[in-house]
This record gives structure tokens, sequence and C-alpha cells, in this order.
């Protein structure tokens, strides 16, 4: 599908908050495909496509991985808004032609992972950093400047700040993310 279709189907399911969000996201991955040698069309479609499920009641997420049998582990059990990763990638590879490398953007932008893919770290960067995240909670300042630099310390740098976060909130940790930050420590 064409990027401006699915910028229009997005926009269907989203709120005005969260579609300001994810066109601020396209725009972020446009401009870091350009820096790291990503395909910009691609980066902008992963970008706008996102957080299409976001949205879903707790309700509606579990009914749709029951559907379409999605395999969810312990912790989506629990904090249940994680799996709109899982969806919205399995809603943009039926709906808007998304090929597995897309998908796989989109399942990742909420844990990231060892080993991520160029895109994936662009989309999970960017979801973080883009123009219209307001508050200090991911540090913008700094981690909006560090993107264009090095990419995988910015990664380092998010993961730290989502950790902290955490448990100063006293809450469950993804192991993916802390997976992903030890990859990315190991291979510095
Ligand atoms: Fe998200
Ligand atoms: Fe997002």
């Amino acid at each position: 599908m064409e990027y401006k279709e699915i910028e229009e189907d997005v926009k269907k399911q989203l709120s005005e908050f969260r579609f300001t969000h994810s066109l601020g996201v396209a725009k972020k991955a446009v401009e870091l495909a350009k820096i790291y040698g990503v395909d910009e069309e691609i980066a902008k479609k992963v970008g706008i496509a996102h957080d299409v499920a976001k949205e879903m009641t707790d309700e509606e997420m579990l009914e749709y991985v029951k559907e379409n049998n999605i395999p969810i582990d312990e912790i989506e059990k629990v904090k249940i808004s994680l799996l709109h990763g899982k969806i919205g990638a399995d809603i943009a590879g039926k709906k808007y032609g998304f090929t597995k490398d897309m998908q796989d953007a989109i399942i990742w932008h909420t844990t990231g992972r060892e080993n991520m893919s160029m895109l994936e770290k662009i989309i999970y960067v960017s979801d973080k950093t883009e123009e219209n995240r307001k508050g200090n909670r991911f540090n913008v300042e700094k981690s909006r400047k560090m993107s264009k630099e090095n990419i995988d310390e910015t990664l380092i740098f998010l993961m730290d700040e989502l950790i902290a976060y955490n448990i100063d909130k006293n809450a469950i940790i993804h192991p993916k993310t802390i997976e992903a930050r030890n990859y990315l420590l190991l291979n510095r």
C-alpha cells in the first residue's frame, strides 16, 4: 500500500494525540533512515503504522491475539498494552502489505531485542525522540541530539532511562529489553 493510504487508515484508528505522535515518528524515521542508510519510504511507512493497535482496549487486544493465533508471553499477560506491537505488526502485514522486516520493526518497538536490524533501531529510537514527545521521560533533548550521531549509544541511553524509570515505579521490566541492552553493551 502507498504511504498516503496507510496514513489515512492509521488516522481513522487513532486519537488526534496519537496520530500526531505517529506523524512525528514517521518524520523522525525518515531523518534517521537518511543518516543510517535505510530506505526512507519503508522507514516512513513503518513509522506512521507502528502504533496502529495502540488504542485498542485490553479486551480487544486479548481477543485479537486469540483469534489470530498470536503467542503471548508471561509479561504480556500482565502488561497487556505491550501487545500493541505484535498486534500492530499483524494488522500492518494483512492490511498494508508490510514485509516481515517491516513487521519486525513494529513488533520490537516496544521492548527491543538482541541483534536488532537498522530499521528496528530506527523505529525504536524515533518512537522515543520524535518532535512531539514532551516531558523528560526519555531525556528528549539529549537523546534527540545523540540519535543523529550514534544510534547504538542512543539505544543504550534510552534503555537505561526506561529501566531506571521502571525501577523507580517498582514496575516489571521486559527481559527482551535487558537482552537488547546487554547485546549492545557487549558489541559496543
Ligand atoms: Fe508503541
Ligand atoms: Fe509510539
